[in-house]
């Protein structure tokens, strides 16, 4: 089994760590795409541009799945049919069912960036499954850069952290989405703000839907491969602490 996926750069290594857990005999192909970040305040069409040739590369490695993980990517992925062979999983629909299973009130704020905010995914989902949820979505624009500068425990996330929770909190939500790869790395500094609110990381439902298709099967080769468009001074020290790992061996540049 080899799973191949894309982020624009560390976020999607917070739905690796999930995929490593749930199967720890694959192999994993890991593209961050650190010459093209952020894709948060892209336009739908270069993000489709970018994802068709992220998943290209990906099957070029040979991979049995792809993951787009990465909200903003899979907000224009969603229903794009590419490969006959190679099942493709975005990290927006598994969510929405966890978000409403957990949510008693049914106002569910969602965090993401501007791109997936303004492509109205998640409400439209969300309210497919259940037409009565409130959404309340909050464009948080500013986070990757921070977390990508790991300021994840500066004063000044602190700061900003307060500003884009006020409007979910004034609409009562009791259940936040994290509708960003990259905004599980700041669970803990949003949670300390808003303890009462339960935070939805979808990285597990991603691996559960992965499992209802595959087994664990062993892959021959070494179990990952890292591969950076551009040089990301921060990308090893995020990898490490993540993943628990020093994956400096790994990662390889393709265009180089
Ligand atoms: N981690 C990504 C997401 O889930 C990309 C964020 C960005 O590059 O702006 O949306």
């Amino acid at each position: 089994m080899h799973i191949g996926l894309f982020d624009s750069g560390v976020g999607g290594l917070t739905v690796l760590k999930e995929l490593v857990k749930e199967f720890p005999k694959a192999k994993f192909t890991y593209l961050g795409d650190t010459a093209r970040l952020p894709y948060g305040n892209k336009a739908p069409e270069t993000l489709e541009k970018y994802s068709l040739e992220n998943m290209e590369f990906l099957a070029s490695k040979k991979v049995d799945a792809i993951v787009v993980a990465c909200h903003s990517a899979s907000s224009v992925c969603l229903e794009m049919n590419l490969f006959k062979k190679i099942p493709v999983f975005n990290v927006i629909s598994p969510s929405c069912k966890e978000a409403l299973e957990t949510s008693k009130s049914k106002k569910i704020g969602v965090m993401a960036t501007k791109a997936t905010i303004r492509s109205q995914v998640y409400p439209s989902y969300i309210n497919q499954l259940d037409p009565s949820a409130q959404v309340i979505g909050q464009e948080c624009p500013l986070l990757v850069p921070l977390v990508e500068e790991e300021l994840s425990d500066d004063e000044i996330t602190e700061i900003i952290l307060k500003r884009y929770l006020k409007p979910l909190q004034a609409g009562s939500v009791d259940t936040i989405l994290l509708g960003c790869t990259h905004y599980p790395i700041l669970k803990d500094s949003i949670s300390s703000l808003c303890p009462d609110i339960t935070l939805i990381d979808p990285a597990r439902s991603v691996a559960l839907k992965l499992r209802e298709l595959f087994d664990d099967s062993k892959d021959e080769e070494s179990p990952m491969d890292i591969f950076l468009t551009d040089h990301s001074p921060h990308f090893i020290t995020h990898a490490q602490s993540i993943l628990g790992e020093n994956l400096k061996h790994l990662i390889h540049y393709p265009n180089s």
